[in-house]
């Protein structure tokens, strides 16, 4: 290699070291900020906001029941009128783990909490049991709304003492749950019925039994009254005159209610069926005296007796504690009756 050569390749090389050395250098400080750019475009509006006013008592579900009207305050003394706000049982019978299914709202809930007959007995009953109360009958306080005036229950009801009868009457179904026989006519032995208890028979308030025309002894057998098939909510048509906020909560039956059918109605003793009853109901007490399974003052005397007299004693306190004086069923309070003069003569 000539020496001019090697001049040219060494300086070659000192030049590219200097502009690679060049190309390593530190950059110099951040030049001063350029001037701002122009303003975006403005986005759409947004929704408009909540009226600034407060919230009223109108907005609130409360004032659906919670009003100026007396909408509650007038069942309320009405309610506390009728036997199921006064009635003495409550307190006797409200608290006992066999009958506060039916003697008191607690138990009457629990009950169909539990999806059990009410007439079951519960393990324990609540120490402050409740009356036939607000609660007992409707929802009251579960959502807060005018769903809570529905009934508790308006299921048809299996009636506990006659197997294979249904009582189905539309909103009287609520009724029916505990207006109904607790036990049947005991069975026979040796052509005899023993009468246990002073309180023996079918329960007060046999009337679910009467206007189906069951639950009678010694081969009586009635039919469904027309107040079971005509009236329109059976129980709760007639006590109460019907459905809706005017729903009488005293549960006393009014003339009023009959008028529809019976337009002559005077008072409830329609045609004096009524005093035709109470006058049949006194001589069958008669005679009951007469064969002492009554004593003097109408109290049931213990004992074994021949199977129709218990039939008859059990026929007479059906139409006695039904305590329609035959309103509920005509045909078949006479029916029973009339069987247990028979069998008493
Ligand atoms: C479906 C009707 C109804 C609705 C809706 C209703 N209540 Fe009542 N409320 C009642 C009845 C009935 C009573 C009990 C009256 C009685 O026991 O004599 C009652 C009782 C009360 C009592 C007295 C305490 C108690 O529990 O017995 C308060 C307080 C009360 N309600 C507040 C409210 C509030 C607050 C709302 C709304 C969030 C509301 N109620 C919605 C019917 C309703
Ligand atoms: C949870 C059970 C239960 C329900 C449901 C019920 N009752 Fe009662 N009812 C009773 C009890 C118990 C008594 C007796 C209370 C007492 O004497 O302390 C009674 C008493 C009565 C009385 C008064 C009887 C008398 O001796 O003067 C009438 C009338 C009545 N109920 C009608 C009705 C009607 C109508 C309905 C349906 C709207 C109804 N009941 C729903 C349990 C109930
Ligand atoms: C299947 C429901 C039911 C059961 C269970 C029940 N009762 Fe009753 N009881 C009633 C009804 C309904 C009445 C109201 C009947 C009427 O006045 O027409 C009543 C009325 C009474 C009365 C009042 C009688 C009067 O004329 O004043 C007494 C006392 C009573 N029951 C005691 C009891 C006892 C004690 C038990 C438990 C061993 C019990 N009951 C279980 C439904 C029931
Ligand atoms: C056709 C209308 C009618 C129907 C339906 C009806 N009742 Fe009655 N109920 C009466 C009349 C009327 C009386 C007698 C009231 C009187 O004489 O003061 C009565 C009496 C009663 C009594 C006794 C009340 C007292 O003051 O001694 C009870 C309890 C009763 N009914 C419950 C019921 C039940 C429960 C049902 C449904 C299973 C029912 N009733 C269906 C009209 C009716
Ligand atoms: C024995 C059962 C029973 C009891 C106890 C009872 N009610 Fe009722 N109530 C009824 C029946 C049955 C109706 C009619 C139901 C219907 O129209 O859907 C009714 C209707 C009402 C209505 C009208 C509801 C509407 O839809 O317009 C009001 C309000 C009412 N009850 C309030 C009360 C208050 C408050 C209490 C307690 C103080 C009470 N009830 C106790 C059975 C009962
Ligand atoms: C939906 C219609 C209807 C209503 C409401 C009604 N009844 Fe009746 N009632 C009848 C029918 C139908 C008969 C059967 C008539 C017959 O067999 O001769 C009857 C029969 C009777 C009987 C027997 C009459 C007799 O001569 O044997 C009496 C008592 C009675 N009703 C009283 C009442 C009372 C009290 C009320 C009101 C609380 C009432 N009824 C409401 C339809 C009704």
């Amino acid at each position: 290699m000539s020496t001019k050569k090697i001049l040219v390749l060494l300086g070659t090389l000192i030049l590219a070291v200097a502009v690679l050395s060049a190309c390593g250098a530190q950059p110099g400080p951040a030049g001063p900020a350029g001037p701002a750019g122009p303003a975006g475009v403005a986005g759409p509006a947004g929704p408009a906001g909540a009226d600034g006013k407060s919230l009223s008592a109108a907005d609130l579900s409360c004032t659906t029941c919670h009003n100026d009207t007396n909408l509650i305050s007038g069942k309320e003394v009405t309610w506390a009128r009728s036997v199921h706000g006064s009635g003495t049982a409550n307190a006797y019978a409200g608290g006992r783990p066999e009958c506060t299914g039916c003697h008191s709202s607690a138990g009457f809930n629990a009950a169909i909490a539990a999806g059990v007959p009410n007439s079951d007995p519960q393990k324990t009953a609540s120490a402050n049991p409740g009356r036939i109360d607000c609660r007992a009958c409707h929802n009251i306080h579960k959502t807060y709304t005018g769903d809570d005036w529905a009934l508790k229950t308006v299921a048809p009801v299996k009636l506990i003492a006659v197997d294979g009868t249904t009582f189905d009457g539309g909103m009287g179904n609520l009724c029916a749950s505990c207006h109904q026989q607790r036990t049947a006519f005991p069975a026979a032995k040796d052509g005899k019925v023993s009468v246990t208890s002073t309180h023996w028979g079918g329960h007060h308030g046999p009337e679910s039994e009467m206007l189906l025309g069951v639950g009678g002894a010694g081969g009586v057998v009635g039919k469904p009254a027309s107040h079971a098939t005509l009236v329109k909510d059976t129980c709760v048509g007639c006590h109460l005159g019907g459905a809706g906020p005017d729903a009488n909560h005293t549960f006393t039956p009014v003339v009023a209610t009959c008028v529809a059918c019976h337009a002559d109605a005077k008072s409830l003793d329609v045609n004096g069926k009524q005093t035709e009853i109470k006058t049949k109901l006194d001589t069958v007490k008669a005679a009951l005296q007469a064969k002492k399974l009554l004593d003097k003052n109408g109290v049931i005397v213990v004992g074994d007796y021949p199977e129709a007299q218990a039939a008859a004693l059990w026929n007479y306190l059906l139409v006695e504690e039904d305590k329609s004086e035959g309103v509920h069923n005509m045909a078949f309070a006479n029916a029973l009756l009339d069987a247990a003069l028979a069998a008493l003569k």
